[in-house]
């Protein structure tokens, strides 16, 4: 093995995104020999005793992490969070009921649409007319007291708008529903606030192709009997995510993530790094004398996407392509946006934002 350190892009990808180099460099070095097993978590059956403690531990240190209580059930499932949309209505939305949704951003706004097509769901906020840029206030929601559930989305992805000291309240007896897929393990969240809890792995917590869900007990006694096997919360509940093959190798880097968060000292260290990160990124926009325009309000600012616009679209194609030249990645916005995104999730170096923020700075005085 050679000593140099490997090439490693500055990824600001939204998803699938980067991976702390570490954990690459574990599941390199185990690729082959898991565990003296002579074969890769990728051979071995998912009933066997490697697998067997390789998911206990890491629903384990996902307990610790997140001080999940013991009545709750954490569960590994497929079909990334787009299969929650549909499954939390038909697990948790009983016929005759109601849901609420508060919409501040693309996500939101597909759940709602998946929630509509199962059952009743209302709007208890529709931020679409500020183009979600914003998010809403406790005091502006219109909520149903007798709701199933309140869902909401802590991050948006694309808008990049975050919840972050405060986050909604739902009405006494009514469940919070959250989409945390792209700030799951950035931050402490007190998880007793909630019914449900998802995430698609791919941004913070490992590769494609699993998703966390972290479900109160009692909100399983909802689950109708008439459901397919694979989309039941009670049924993937009582067999503990294994009631077929499930997805082992997604489900293995998720443990080694969590390791290195627990190495890393936990959330609230973690969120400590986080928020200096942005900070860094948010400096600069606010010190370019409107140059760089973040999409977010200042009050909204999410900590792990950062869209920001550049007063031409001609200026924004250039930034991507010397961005990219200078060998920082992924940057181009999503479309329904546009401008430029950096996605600067936990494993996204200081290194990286720091070299981000440079570049910008640079660019900036380039066109001076
Ligand atoms: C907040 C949020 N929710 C849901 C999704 C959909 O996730 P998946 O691709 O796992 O279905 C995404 C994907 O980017 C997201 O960012």
């Amino acid at each position: 093995m050679s000593n140099t350190q490997p090439f490693r892009a500055h990824n600001f990808n939204a998803g699938p995104a980067v991976l702390p180099l570490t954990v690459l460099q574990k599941a390199q070095a185990e690729l082959l020999d898991y565990a003296g097993s002579g074969m890769s978590v990728m051979e071995i059956s998912h009933r066997s005793k490697e697998f067997d403690a390789i998911i206990q531990t890491a629903e384990a240190d996902l307990r610790e992490l997140l001080g999940i209580p013991s009545n709750y059930k954490v569960l590994f499932l497929q079909g990334g969070a787009s299969l929650q949309f549909a499954m939390i209505p038909m697990n948790l939305l009983p016929a005759g009921s109601s849901a609420d949704y508060i919409i501040t951003g693309s996500w939101s706004k597909a759940a709602f649409k998946d929630g509509k097509k199962l059952g009743n769901v209302k709007k208890a906020a529709d931020n679409e007319s500020c183009n979600f840029n914003c998010l809403s206030e406790q005091f502006d929601l219109q909520l149903d007291a007798k709701a199933a559930y309140l869902h909401y989305t802590m991050n948006e992805t694309i808008h990049g708008v975050e919840y972050n000291d405060t986050q909604p309240q739902a009405p006494e007896g009514v469940p919070l529903v959250c989409d945390v897929s792209s700030d799951f393990l950035s931050k402490p969240v007190d998880v007793s606030k909630y019914g449900l809890l998802y995430a698609g792995a791919q941004k913070n917590a490992g590769p494609a192709g699993v998703t966390v869900i972290i479900i109160r007990e009692d909100m399983l006694a909802r689950t109708p009997e008439n459901l397919p096997v694979m989309l039941d919360y009670k049924l993937q509940a009582e067999s503990s995510s294994m009631y077929n093959t499930p997805p082992c190798y997604s489900i293995y880097i998720v443990g080694l993530v969590l390791q290195w968060l627990k190495e890393l000292g936990g959330l609230s260290a973690i969120e400590a790094i986080n928020k200096k990160k942005a900070a860094i990124v948010y400096d600069v926009i606010d010190a370019s004398g409107g140059f760089y325009r973040g999409h977010a309000a200042p009050a909204a600012r999410s900590r792990m996407n950062v869209p920001f616009r550049l007063p031409t679209e001609a200026l924004e194609e250039a930034f991507v392509k010397e961005s990219k030249a200078a060998g920082l990645i992924g940057l181009k916005g999503h479309r329904s946006v546009g401008g430029l995104r950096a996605s600067i999730y936990n494993a996204c170096p200081m290194e990286s934002v720091e070299l981000l923020a440079k570049f910008m700075r640079e660019f900036q005085t380039k066109q001076g």
